[in-house]
């Protein structure tokens, strides 16, 4: 055996990795699918993805849980007007719910949301890790994960850990978001995570050719488009739920949600 190495002839620090995926895959094993939302990029829409999807498979009857998994900058609680905190006083760690959406954020624990949050990527991983192995989401048909931007730590943490249904990756019309969003995509297929498909966010008629271009090179499909529209902004600034109150953006998720389940 090699020095260092596990009978198994594996490698201390990788049998840790895999003892820690089974650990989380234990934890997590009540929840059928496991889906991330994510794009390289930031200011696409990945949250607003995320919650009004979470929110719309609620809608339909779907047991739902939300992970914000944006360590550094939280916005799920503020697009859901949720300011209470988490009970970190005991293990596990239970999600708050909102509308029948169980919810957990690190904006729930740390304890002013206005002063930056600044760790390292260990970090972070451990962060996330920590939220896998020790939250309880019971059963669950969906957790919808928003993610951060980025192609490193958090997004490589979850791709590494988690056992995904697969990621919605986020582009809009832009030459630059779907050059972002390639990056992403090609990230995930590199650590074999499925892509489901692909949203066009702020889209403004039809599907653009830079959405269509990364679709084609990553071989996936079009889930669907959501249009530019203030509502987002005016409905999220309150803390509402944007799909509860519009009509039109309702139909858009609701079509997109069926592609998924
Ligand atoms: N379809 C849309 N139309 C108009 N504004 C949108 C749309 N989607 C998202 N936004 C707004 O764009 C901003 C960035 O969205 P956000 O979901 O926070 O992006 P990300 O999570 O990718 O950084 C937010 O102010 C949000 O309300
Ligand atoms: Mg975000």
């Amino acid at each position: 055996m090699e020095e260092g190495h596990t009978a198994a002839g594996i490698h201390p620090s990788f049998a840790k990795v895999i003892e820690q995926k089974k650990r989380i895959k234990d934890k997590l094993g009540n929840i059928k699918n496991k889906i991330g939302v994510y794009s390289a990029k930031g200011g696409v829409g990945k949250t607003t993805v995320s919650v009004n999807l979470a929110f719309t498979l609620a809608k339909r009857g779907f047991k739902v849980g939300l992970l914000d998994a944006d360590i550094d900058c939280p916005n799920v609680t503020s697009f859901l007007g949720i300011t209470e905190k988490m009970d970190i006083s005991g293990f596990p760690l239970k999600p708050l719910v909102k509308d029948g959406v169980k919810v957990a954020s690190t904006a729930m624990i740390v304890d002013d949301m206005k002063k930056p949050i600044i760790w390292r990527g260990p970090i972070i991983a451990k962060m996330l890790s920590d939220f896998f192995e020790n939250t309880d989401w019971g059963n669950l048909d969906y957790l919808i994960i928003d993610l951060p931007p980025g192609t490193s730590d958090a997004p490589l943490t979850i791709m590494q850990l988690l056992d995904l249904k697969g990621f919605i990756l986020v582009t809009t019309p832009q030459r630059i978001s779907s050059v972002n969003s390639l990056r992403s995509g090609l990230m995930a297929k590199r650590l074999n995570v499925s892509i489901l498909g692909v949203i066009e966010n702020m889209s403004t008629g039809a599907i653009s050719g830079n959405t269509k271009s990364i679709i084609d090179a990553l071989g996936t499909e079009l889930l669907g488009t959501i249009k530019l529209d203030s509502s987002f902004n005016k409905y999220s600034d309150n803390g509402m739920i944007t799909v509860y109150n519009d009509e039109n953006i309702a139909n858009e998720f609701d079509a997109i949600s069926k592609t998924i389940g």
